[in-house]
């Protein structure tokens, strides 16, 4: 974001604080709990969105350089991602093309030749078919290029590898064209200069829309998190901003309204604010002072949702044992906290089946949520 953005955002919340209200959308909305627990439902948000969006899959240095590999679990698929001795990441199925064995096992490592467990057909870390034992006997006139490994689109961007995870698409968006106006914001931030201090992985049982929900309205502090970080954050005062699919949050520090005491040349909104990019559909940066936590989700079915939780950091501040001690204390306050929220939404999913609620209700001050569900439905009815 530029200073001209940054000063209007300090102002706004400002502004909000002095009218001691949160921003405020004309009516309150209605969602119905079926988006949340119908499997049918869920299949189409899976066919129309989350194999069709990039997704942040990994951090760039996952691959740590050439040769380097990585296999995960992602949107249902078994996924092999390298970098290549041309420096390219490049994203496929960890699928045998012979007859479908699991091709890597490792979760990581350092190959140039991979080598399927099953009957040891091999293919070069470009997806190339490179040998098949007993080939001219057993699989004469083998059409070699059409036996390369499935390849998934992928791009680099901001430090993270992006993938689309559906092998039928042939491309993926230019992803500062996708990210519109907060590739501005992600430049800002200087993702691609921040390296990965602490990540852990964990299953949720609840919708993953329920989860992103809990990220976009600062109403549930002063109750939800009143053992936590209650106390840093004015109650109910935040404000959004749509960007295309995605949201902008901004969630105000106790100390941001001050500001009006001090000179705007000293104001710098990442001291006195918290900020939560929610990328369509499952990417969320949460911006703190001088570190920026990487929530990626990925969801299972319709009640349940992966969640991996990466603590990122200047890579010039992850050196010394007291900067690790310093990122570790910060992630367990962040994983105490958004635990508080993923124990509320597995609370909330489990209540869907007794139908107590038609629908939920979102108050005028968590229009965001509205405006989110809003644009799922857009997406998922084409
Ligand atoms: S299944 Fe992989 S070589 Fe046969
Ligand atoms: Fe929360």
């Amino acid at each position: 974001m530029d200073r001209d953005e940054e000063l209007g955002l300090i102002r706004e919340i400002i502004g909000l604080a002095e009218r001691k209200s949160a921003w405020l959308d004309a009516d309150v909305a209605h969602s119905p709990i079926s988006r949340y627990s119908s499997p049918e439902r869920y299949e189409r948000e899976r066919a129309m969105i989350l194999r069709r969006l990039p997704i942040a899959a990994a951090r760039s240095d996952d691959l740590t350089g050439p040769r380097s590999f990585r296999t995960m679990r992602l949107s249902g698929l078994p996924i092999l991602m390298t970098r290549g001795d041309d420096g390219v990441a490049r994203v496929f199925l960890n699928v045998c093309r012979h007859r479908g064995a699991r091709l890597e096992r490792a979760d990581n490592g350092c190959k140039r030749i991979f080598t399927c467990p099953y009957h040891g057909w091999s293919w070069t870390n470009d997806g190339a078919l490179r040998a098949v034992p007993q080939e001219k006997q057993g699989f004469p006139d083998l059409p070699r290029a059409e036996r390369g490994l499935r390849r998934l689109p992928s791009a680099e961007a901001h430090g993270f590898i992006w993938i689309v995870a559906d092998p039928d698409m042939s491309d993926i968006p230019d992803i500062d064209a996708w990210l519109g106006p907060l590739a501005k914001d992600f430049d800002w931030l200087e993702l691609s200069e921040h390296g990965t201090a602490v990540t852990e992985e964990f299953e949720i049982s609840a919708n993953w829309k329920v989860l992103v929900e809990g990220g976009l309205e600062a109403y549930h502090f002063r109750v939800a998190h009143a053992a936590t970080i209650a106390p840093y954050f004015p109650d109910n005062l935040s404000t959004y901003r749509v960007f295309g699919t995605h949201i902008r949050s901004v969630l105000p520090r106790i100390t941001l309204p001050d500001l009006t005491d001090k000179p705007e040349e000293d104001w710098a909104i990442r001291r006195d604010a918290n900020i939560l990019y929610s990328l369509m559909a499952t990417t969320q940066l949460l911006v703190q002072q001088d570190h920026i936590v990487w929530i990626r989700m990925d969801p299972l079915s319709e009640g349940r949702t992966a969640v991996r939780l990466s603590t990122l950091v200047p890579k010039d501040g992850a050196g010394t044992a007291d900067q690790r001690e310093h990122w570790e204390r910060n992630h367990e306050i962040t994983r105490v906290t958004l635990m508080e929220d993923f124990t509320l939404g597995e609370e909330i999913q489990s209540g869907f089946a007794s139908r107590g609620n038609p629908s939920h209700l979102f108050g005028r001050f968590e229009g965001a949520l509205n405006r989110f569900n809003l644009q799922v439905e857009e997406l998922i009815a084409g």
